[in-house]
């Protein structure tokens, strides 16, 4: 265990051995700023003033020479040699209503979703509770470093969750997708992420997601159900996929009652001969349905980076706030 000090007065918080200073102050009850948690983002960069870190992931795409040159390190990558000082700025709106802890999961189920994505359950040990929108880190046996994966169902019945995308030679997926059988147990810490849904908005709500982003949209969406934001506001559900063989039936994913009171549009970027829905890329497909309502909504948004800078960019043309974008950044 070290002792890690935010400079200049800030509070002293543990770190235990093999756990990074972001993950550490989160469960400490502080706020630090990060949105990815697997060293891309670079949300969490910190100065060391004093002690010695080692990042667990060497090669983190948000880390560069310079930053080692400055002293400056990633929260989530940064594992404590020693007791530290370390310099960030805080920011309360990060700061964990259910503080994230490290459980051994048992996986239950495996379900198809669509072509390419799985929903897979895991049985969560003692303390269950997220909030609609946020992710967890799942270390399948043998791979290096936790991947982000966000939880699509709701906390209070013992299990998560999530809704995976098959990444075509790719560590985790290929685990959890070629091997993971019920009964196996992992490790899944969280939960993490600040994109979770704003039950005391009165906007109507607007959802984007594209490929993997489906999971934390349809939480949300259920959500959303669940503290009867439904009876008075409207749902706008959309999902860009590429062709029709990789579309979902909203039903049978979302349930009846959700599906027949939100308002889903399927978008396809490569639409065949014959496909009547929207097509082209997602963010032009919520710019023309929504028009110039899309500056009043409340947004949610997940996916790959590309999707999601551009959904950003076409909802900050249209107007909309900053504060009423919510996204974790996916990689
Ligand atoms: C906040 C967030 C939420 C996400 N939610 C979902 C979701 O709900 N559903 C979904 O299908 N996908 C989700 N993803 C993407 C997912 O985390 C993986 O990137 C994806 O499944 C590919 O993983 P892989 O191991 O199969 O592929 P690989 O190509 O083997 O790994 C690539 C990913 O793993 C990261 N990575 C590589 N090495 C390490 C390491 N040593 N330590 C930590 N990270 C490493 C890379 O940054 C890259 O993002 C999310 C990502 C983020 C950041
Ligand atoms: S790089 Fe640490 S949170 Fe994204």
């Amino acid at each position: 265990m070290t002792k890690i000090k935010i400079h200049p007065d800030g509070p002293v918080f543990d770190c235990r051995e093999g756990d990074t200073i972001l993950r550490a102050a989160l469960r400490a009850g502080l706020g630090m700023p990060y949105s990815c948690n697997v060293g891309s983002c670079g949300n969490c960069r910190f100065e060391l003033l004093d002690g010695e870190v080692l990042h667990q992931r060497t090669d983190a795409p948000a880390w560069s020479e310079r930053d080692l040159k400055r002293n400056r390190w990633l929260g989530c990558q940064a594992a404590p040699k020693s007791d530290c000082t370390i310099k960030f700025r805080q920011d309360p709106s990060t700061v964990c209503r259910d503080r994230p802890e490290i459980r051994t999961a048992e996986l239950v189920s495996i379900t198809p979703v669509t072509r390419d994505i799985n929903e897979f359950t895991f049985r969560i040990p003692a303390q269950d509770g997220f909030r609609p929108g946020q992710y967890a880190l799942i270390t399948p046996p043998d791979v290096e470093g936790g991947r982000a994966y966000s939880m699509a169902n709701l906390a209070g019945d013992g299990t998560w969750s999530f809704m995976i995308k098959r990444v075509p030679g790719g560590a985790a997926t290929g685990c959890l997708f070629e091997q993971a059988t019920p009964g196996d147990e992992m490790t899944i810490d969280g939960p993490y992420g600040t994109a979770w849904l704003r039950a005391d908005s009165e906007r109507d709500i607007v959802l984007a997601a594209g490929g993997s982003g489906l999971s934390p949209m349809v939480s949300i969406a259920r959500g959303a159900l669940a503290q009867g934001m439904l009876d008075n506001q409207t749902l706008h559900f959309f999902y860009g996929a590429r062709t029709s063989s990789d579309l979902f039936d909203p039903e049978a994913v979302l349930g009846k009652e959700l599906a027949g009171k939100i308002r889903f549009t399927a978008a396809l970027s490569e639409a065949e001969t014959g496909w009547s829905g929207p097509s082209g890329l997602l963010p032009n497909v919520i710019a023309q349905t929504m028009g110039p309502a899309l500056c009043e909504q409340e947004l949610y948004f997940a996916g790959p980076p590309a999707m999601s800078a551009a959904i950003q960019k076409t909802a900050y043309e249209a107007g909309l706030q900053m504060d009423r974008m919510h996204f974790d950044e996916f990689f």
